[in-house]
């Protein structure tokens, strides 16, 4: 029987993980199944139980199920702790075991992918939602110098640095103060979903060398744009969608895929 795993969410129907865990299975001629299960709203538990009972061996998780996922674990590694939430489940001996890869991955895609170096530099978050709490604890642990958070609403930004703090540099402001001296300018709140763009001073980009926006498949969003007229380099989140699910496949089944031709059949021009 083909070891089995899934995606749980819903809605369901854009999820490009079966296409990338198909891709990754390949390259080791892996007997493997990913199926995308739609949950109910009100069923995640119950899918969650019916498919570990009918053999599966670990599950992915998106919205609107990573907190109640993180919440029904026996136990959970500390990038899920962090969060509250998880986008990966592994179910261990009758256990359901938590983990959340969306931050390794985006710190791998920028560094290993992209070829920034995070160590000694400043780092700009533009939000303070689960994103950004992912992303900050693995960025601290590469050695970057600060972490700046700007967020619509600053009390969230203050409840990372008082919460994460005690790792490294973690400062918190209001958009209208991020005015420069970032390396890297990160857009991980959810504006480029309905064509909108955090409202960051022009000068935001003066000292970088990369801005990169989380969402993926949104082609130039507005922040990019505005990025792109200062000659600063570009990228949106492709790479961190396929290196989270790597890293999911390595914790599922012991070894890393080959994510380059995974991402450069999934890249959309940014036009
Ligand atoms: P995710 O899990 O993808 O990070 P989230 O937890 O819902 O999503 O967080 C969304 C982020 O986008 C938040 O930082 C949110 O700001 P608030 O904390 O003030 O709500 C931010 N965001 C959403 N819409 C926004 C908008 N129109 N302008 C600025 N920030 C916005």
């Amino acid at each position: 029987m083909s070891a089995r795993y899934a995606v749980l969410g819903n809605p369901l129907s854009h999820t490009k993980s079966p296409f990338i865990h198909t891709e990754f299975a390949r390259q080791f001629g892996d007997d493997l199944s990913y199926e995308a299960i739609e949950a109910p709203l009100t069923g995640f538990a119950e899918t969650l139980r019916a498919f570990a009972r009918d053999g599966g061996l670990g599950v992915n998780v998106t919205v609107p199920f990573k907190i109640e996922a993180f919440e029904l674990a026996d136990e959970a590694r500390d990038a899920a702790r962090i969060c509250g939430a998880s986008n990966c489940l592994k179910f261990e001996a009758g256990r359901i075991i938590a983990e959340n890869f969306d931050g390794i991955g985006l710190l791998r895609d920028v560094t290993t992918n992209l070829g920034h170096e995070v160590a000694g530099k400043h780092v700009l978050f533009a939000g303070a939602g689960g994103a950004t709490r992912g992303a900050v604890a693995p960025f601290l642990a590469a050695g970057v110098e600060s972490i700046t958070i700007a967020n619509r609403t600053p009390s969230k930004a203050e409840t990372i640095r008082d919460l994460l703090g005690d790792r490294g540099t973690i400062h918190a402001i209001g958009f209208d103060d991020a005015r420069g001296g970032y390396d890297i300018v990160l857009n991980a709140t959810t504006t480029s979903l309905t064509g909108g763009k955090p409202p960051l001073p022009a000068s935001v980009f003066d000292d970088a060398t990369l801005a990169y926006d989380l969402v993926y498949g949104k082609g130039l969003t507005p922040f990019l744009s505005d990025a792109q007229t200062t000659g600063v380099e570009i990228a949106d989140g492709v790479g961190m969608l396929v290196e989270q699910a790597a890293e999911a496949y390595d914790w599922w089944r012991g070894k890393r895929p080959d994510t380059a031709p995974v991402i450069a059949a999934m890249t959309i021009p940014l036009t």
